[in-house]
């Protein structure tokens, strides 16, 4: 079979893909895109709810987790939100802000796909998908430095981006396609981990709690690390909701850097000292489960006291009593068992390890010409957008070099 030739092939035609693909074609690079998928940037179409959370307006480096988390900085600031926004608008997408800075299409994420599709139309990006990628060669060739074999025949190239994404959702294509090829040129890998991820809880805690699933309540999460106040779920398994899923990203971060695991603490009062609040209402004659329920789910209250054995009148407990309960209140330890895993993670933590590549280029430094963009890197973001906006800025930096 022929052997084509580009100046970049791209794998993976997901959010960063696509975005490096655009901005290399554009300026007049021949570039060809491949992914195994049948359905073009599904994680795209299932992202925000069908809606897209493409960006935040507060986006900054303290948003990332990374061992090396200063790394973000050039790329965020060289591709900021603003220069997305402005792309949307230019295609008429019309969008709206939630809570915290995060923007959404007001109609469907499948405008962001075809916004991209149609980028990578201007800059005359060829696909090729769905393909298998079967093995990548490097060579020492004047015009090339890689073949990719795929399952059509081999093309030849002077860079590879590799834009494979996480391991999270695998039955939408992730793969760990990415750490392989990293470990082929020997660039180090940050074990992956799913993050933005529910917990689970073990079956003591949760026969109290399961029967409560469905209860959503505003708290405020952390697990060494930001606080996070937006609601919690829980769940039949376990804890969800937004708070959960941000703390999660921390919960699993330790795996790299602590012996001892720190709980998720929830602030389950937050924006009021639980102490003054609990000492003002000391005389009460009710039950303090009925106390709390006037800022907690009833049945959450009722469950919690039960929990702790706190099953008495509020005039009933000394105050020494209600100053601990204050402080479980403020900081409830929770141990989860585990995660619901990547079949339900938003993200993967860890990845290629972001030491090894140039943080202007994202060119890995010991081999010329290869490049990683958006999740397959140790980088990973806050929900809220900031993921999408590393896929941006990071496939643009790759894009204008490579
Ligand atoms: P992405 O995963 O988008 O693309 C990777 C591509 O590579 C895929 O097309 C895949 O098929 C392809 N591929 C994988 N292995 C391959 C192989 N071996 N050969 C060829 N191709 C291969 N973020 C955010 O900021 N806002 C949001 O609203 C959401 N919402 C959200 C919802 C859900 C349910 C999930 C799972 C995730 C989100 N995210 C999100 C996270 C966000 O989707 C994610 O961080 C980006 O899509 C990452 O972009 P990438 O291009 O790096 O990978």
């Amino acid at each position: 079979m022929k052997q084509q030739h580009f100046d970049l092939v791209v794998i993976g035609a997901g959010a960063a893909g696509m975005m490096c693909a655009a901005t290399a074609g554009q300026r007049g690079r021949r570039v060809l895109l491949l992914d195994h998928a049948t359905r073009l940037a599904e994680k795209i179409r299932i992202s925000g709810g069908g809606r897209c959370n493409f960006t935040n307006r507060r986006v900054g480096a303290e948003h990332y987790l990374s061992r090396n988390p200063h790394f973000v900085r050039s790329a965020l600031s060289r591709y900021t939100a603003r220069d997305f926004i402005e792309l949307i608008e230019r295609h008429g997408i019309s969008y709206h802000e939630r809570d915290w800075g995060q923007l959404f299409c007001d109609d469907s994420a499948q405008q962001i796909i075809d916004m991209l599709r149609a980028e990578c139309e201007d800059g005359s990006v060829q696909w090729r998908m769905p393909t298998t990628v079967q093995s990548i060669e490097r060579i020492e060739d004047a015009a090339a430095r890689f073949v990719v074999h795929t399952e059509h025949g081999p093309v030849s190239c002077q860079s590879l981006v590799i834009a494979t994404g996480g391991l999270s959702i695998p039955k939408i294509g992730a793969s760990p396609f990415g750490y392989r090829i990293a470990e082929q040129f020997g660039l180090p890998v940050v074990p992956p981990r799913p993050a933005l991820v529910p917990l689970t809880l073990s079956p003591e805690t949760l026969a109290r709690l399961a029967p409560l699933a469905g209860a959503s309540f505003d708290v405020e999460a952390s697990c060494r690390g930001p606080a996070f106040r937006e609601a919690a779920l829980i769940t039949h398994r376990g804890l969800s909701g937004p708070s959960i899923l941000q703390a999660s990203s921390y919960w699993q971060a330790q795996a790299y850097e602590a012996d001892d695991w720190a709980p998720v603490s929830l602030n389950l009062l937050p924006g009021i000292s639980a102490e003054g609040w609990l000492m003002e209402h000391a005389g009460e004659r009710g039950l303090l489960a009925n106390l709390l329920s006037q800022r907690l789910p009833r049945r959450f209250a009722h469950a919690w006291c039960e929990l702790h054995g706190f099953e008495k009148p509020v005039n009933q407990f000394r105050h020494a009593e209600l100053r601990q309960i204050a402080a479980l209140l403020e900081a409830w330890p929770i141990t989860p068992s585990g995660t619901q895993g990547y079949a339900k993670a938003e993200v993967t933590l860890g990845g290629v390890d972001t030491h090894q590549l140039s943080s202007k280029t994202m060119e890995a430094r010991q081999v010329p010409g290869l490049y990683f963009v958006g999740e397959v890197m140790d980088v990973t973001g806050h929900l809220g957008g900031y993921n999408f906006q590393w896929a941006w800025s990071s496939g643009y930096a790759a894009g204008l070099h490579a």
